[in-house]
């Protein structure tokens, strides 16, 4: 695939301009004001596979936003790798913190600047340019399926629904992701787990309106002082969380796979210094990397109630409301775990109040194999381009759809994301280094050439 450097150096500057202006697109499937931009995302990413050479591209209906899909299949006989990406973003807030405004993307010390720029239409536009290399350099050498949805960022709904109806068209030997993160620029690796995840919205009523703080305060329930005690009792004192049964269906991580990720390169302090943190906190006996991957955790991603204006308002509220996530690793399931959460959240209130549990989406732990072909494939691309073999690890974001698709596709994943944790996804000032967006598009075209190579052999 070197005979396509070239071809690369010459089509950098088109490249990086089309995917500006797919960033330009506010793409934002949360925020129903949004639905016509979104729309006309899905119709960017159709265009753009159509140019680069696939056919039968649609773009495919569902009950929520579409699935973008096209293909090129030069011999039934080869095998066939499943491009999944997702066009969607998250919401932008808080605007005032972003130094640039976030459709609005600047290249600025070697970062593209924008929401969206690493996850994950940079990640996902990085195939359909490494596609387009091979199709004008006549060297795709296998199968290729692109299936691109708009509704990862609320939880990907439809897509089970879209993928059994269409499981003939899809069908597909492993499917390829970008949509995680590697160590480092320097430190190559692949992802080989995600944890699941279960989110749920509570809300606690104390008195039936809000109350005078003075004439009321000290004999009623307040619902925020009553909701922040039973938040602050979901941890003990090793911050294990409390919920009885939580742990149960843990699977333990070997020694084996412990040991590699403390020999993971990772450097605490340059950890705390990017967060500005004086310490961390998590879970007694475990390290920093495990906490974030190998362990389930419970946080409270957002909190409110009462009087949050200007100046003071005394008031004893009658509401209050939090939004609280569960991730979750293998073999703990996401509906079991909601209900534990509901039981147990039920169970902890005090009779001055009334609780009410409602569950979001959740989604399952994945975790995908390193010695399929696949997995070789990618590691041996990494190799060629970065010069170093690839770590494998384990990360704690979720894609619910990589364990939907095993289970009713019966296709695996490899996670191949050039992201760093650095990128800022999610947040404000998100970005993705020019680095990344040329290493990804140079090296894809070796996964498809060492696949296609080794599945041959075996
Ligand atoms: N691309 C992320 C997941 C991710 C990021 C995995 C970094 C590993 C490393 C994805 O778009 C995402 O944000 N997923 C959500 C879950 C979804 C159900 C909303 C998440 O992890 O919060
Ligand atoms: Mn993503
Ligand atoms: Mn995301």
């Amino acid at each position: 695939m070197q005979q396509l450097q070239p071809y690369l150096e010459q089509n950098k500057e088109r490249f990086l301009n089309e995917l500006l202006d797919l960033l330009r697109i506010p793409s934002i499937s949360a925020d129903a004001q949004y639905a016509p931009d979104v729309n006309r995302a899905a119709q960017f990413v159709a265009a753009q596979l159509k140019n680069a050479g696939a056919d039968k591209v649609e773009v495919m209906p569902t009950k929520g936003y579409p699935v973008v899909y096209g293909e090129k299949i030069i011999d039934a006989k080869l095998p066939t790798v499943l491009v999944y990406g997702h066009y969607d973003v998250q919401p932008a807030d808080p605007l005032d913190l972003w130094n640039s405004p976030p459709f609005e993307p600047v290249v600025k010390d070697g970062n593209i600047y924008a929401r969206g720029a690493c996850d994950d239409k940079g990640q996902m536009y990085m195939h359909v340019k490494a596609f387009e290399m091979m199709m004008k350099n006549n060297a795709l050498p296998c199968n290729v399926k692109f299936m691109i949805e708009g509704e990862e960022e609320v939880g990907s709904v439809n897509l089970e629904t879209f993928a059994i109806a269409n499981k003939e068209k899809i069908k597909a030997d492993v499917i390829l992701i970008s949509d995680t993160s590697m160590i480092s620029n320097d430190v190559p690796s692949i992802t080989t787990g995600l944890r699941g995840l279960s989110y749920v919205e509570v809300e606690v009523t104390g008195p039936n309106r809000d109350l005078h703080s003075g004439v009321y305060g000290g004999a009623v329930a307040n619902p925020i002082n009553i909701l922040c005690d039973m938040i602050a009792s979901l941890h003990d004192k090793d911050r294990r969380v409390t919920i009885p049964g939580f742990y149960d269906n843990v699977d333990e991580v070997s020694k084996e796979e412990r040991d590699a990720m403390a020999n993971a390169p990772f450097n605490l302090n340059d950890y705390k210094a990017h967060l500005d943190i004086n310490d961390v906190l998590g879970e007694k006996g475990y390290s920093t990397l495990e906490r974030v991957s190998i362990r389930p955790t419970l946080d409270v991603n957002g909190i409110w109630g009462g009087y949050t204006g200007q100046g003071a308002k005394t008031v004893l509220p009658s509401k209050a409301y939090a939004k609280i996530s569960m991730r979750l690793v293998p073999n703990q399931k996401s509906e079991a775990i909601m209900q534990l959460f509901e039981a147990h959240f039920k169970k902890i209130a005090p009779a001055s109040v009334k609780v009410k549990v409602m569950p979001h989406h959740g989604g399952e732990a994945a975790v995908t194999p390193t010695d399929s072909i696949a997995y070789k494939a990618a590691s041996k691309a990494m190799e060629t381009t970065f010069g170093k073999t690839p770590i494998p690890l384990r990360t704690g974001g979720s894609i619910p759809i990589v364990t939907m698709f095993e289970k009713v596709l019966g296709i695996k994943s490899v996670l191949f994301g050039f992201g760093l944790d650095s990128d800022a996804i999610h947040s404000p000032n998100e970005k993705y280094g020019l680095f990344n967006y040329y290493k990804g598009i140079e090296t894809l075209p070796y996964f498809y050439q060492n696949f296609a190579e080794m599945s041959k052999e075996s």
